[in-house]
């Protein structure tokens, strides 16, 4: 399999799992438990119907729209995602650069692999930063001036790891950042010596953002339940939450919000954006999907704030579908983090343009010239 036999998701998905040593690979396809929440969350998109209306002269399809104070040029954001330089060797550079280009968000995680100076400096779209709560408060204040200082334009504070999830993929395989040689992964890498090689070649891994202040992660080997079991601070709370928000002083983002008390809490405490998430599956097995909750979230919150439906999105469907419900825009970590794996910066170039040419084209079948022509009486539940 090559790029270029790329048309969706699953294929890049596919092409990953060829190009990833084993316990890479299923720590990002993996979730918790059974996996059940992950796959809901795309099932999630067929328990409705999209109903196109016709003869609506779509000679220009406008898919612009506008998420806490930025216009993007589509409505699909990419979900900040941890350690992406292990996926690649070119990691957030790829992803920033690639975002820049077809024009929206993306985000850089606490746990990134290029530090935030960098990204500020070198990318102009719109970008945010995923900030998660440690213990070690010196370094939350530390990142969240780099974060100023690097003029990020939103923060967004995750609020559904303060205890890890079960991640039995990942209890199996081994895996821990950085990656450690154990008789049991030793074939894996030896299998796949391109990965292996730029891994030992390239720039050497670290956590930039995290690592002058804890070597658990970059210099220790440690795996992702344990660090965040160990580091984070469980103890978050929204008195902490609205403090930040203030100490940021800027677009503020809460990823990880699923109720709609927490929604309209979220509203009370100044955030001007919500992730509708559940981490990818990740985390509570069991839970809800992000589309299954959207509705009552955009009914209660959606005139206060920008309301972004993170999680299962693999089509340009799901993507109408959101916004048919009320979300403003749409967010993912998968879908790119599959391209990036399979092809790099290539890769994360050919899955936006996919998804951006299957959006448009889904528009032009609705019907819909701006996402503002997209409403629930274009949605049939089933
Ligand atoms: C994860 C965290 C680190 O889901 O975002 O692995």
């Amino acid at each position: 399999m090559r790029l270029k036999d790329c048309h969706n998701v699953q294929d890049f998905r596919k092409l990953a799992r060829q190009r990833l040593p084993g316990p890479v690979f299923h720590y990002i396809d993996g979730a918790a438990d059974d996996e059940l929440t992950q796959r809901r969350n795309t099932e999630a998109f067929a328990s409705c119907d999209l109903v196109p209306n016709v003869l609506a002269g779509v000679d220009s399809v406008d898919l612009r729209t506008t998420v806490m104070g930025r216009e993007i040029a589509m409505p699909l954001m990419l979900s900040p995602t941890a350690l992406q330089r292990l996926f690649h060797w070119q990691g957030e550079r790829a992803v920033a650069r690639a975002a820049e280009r077809i024009g929206t968000w993306f985000g850089i995680s606490s746990l990134g692999t290029v530090g935030l100076e960098e990204i500020g400096r070198t990318i102009s779209s719109p970008k945010l930063f995923q900030l998660y709560v440690h213990k070690d408060r010196g370094l939350n204040d530390a990142m969240i001036e780099a974060a100023k200082a690097a003029r990020f334009d939103a923060l967004a504070l995750t609020v559904d790891t303060v205890v890890a999830g079960n991640r039995e993929r990942c209890l199996r395989s081994g895996f821990t950042s950085p990656p450690r040689l154990t008789p049991r992964s030793a074939l894996s890498f030896a299998t796949h010596p391109r990965w292996t090689l730029n891994y030992l070649l390239r720039e050497r891994f670290d956590l930039p953002n995290l690592s002058k202040h804890v070597a658990q992660g970059s210099n220790i080997a440690i795996s992702v339940a344990s660090y965040l079991n160990e580091m984070l601070d469980p103890a978050l709370d929204w008195k902490t939450a609205e403090k930040i928000r203030v100490q940021w002083g800027g677009q503020f983002c809460l990823k990880g919000i699923m109720s709609v008390n927490d929604a309209k809490r979220a509203v009370d405490i100044g955030a001007t954006a919500i992730m509708v998430s559940n981490h990818g599956g990740r985390q509570l097995d069991g839970s809800r999907a992000p589309f299954d909750q959207l509705a009552e979230i955009c009914d209660a919150v959606g005139d206060s704030i920008d309301v972004i439906c993170d999680g299962g999105i693999q089509r340009g469907s799901h993507v109408l579908k959101a916004l048919s419900v009320g979300a403003k825009a749409v967010s993912g970590g998968r879908l790119y983090l599959y391209a990036l794996a399979a092809a790099g910066e290539a890769g994360v170039d050919r899955v936006l343009a996919k998804l951006k040419a299957e959006i448009e084209r889904d528009m032009r079948l609705m019907g819909a010239r701006s996402v503002a022509d997209l409403g629930r009486t274009n949605l049939r539940w089933r």
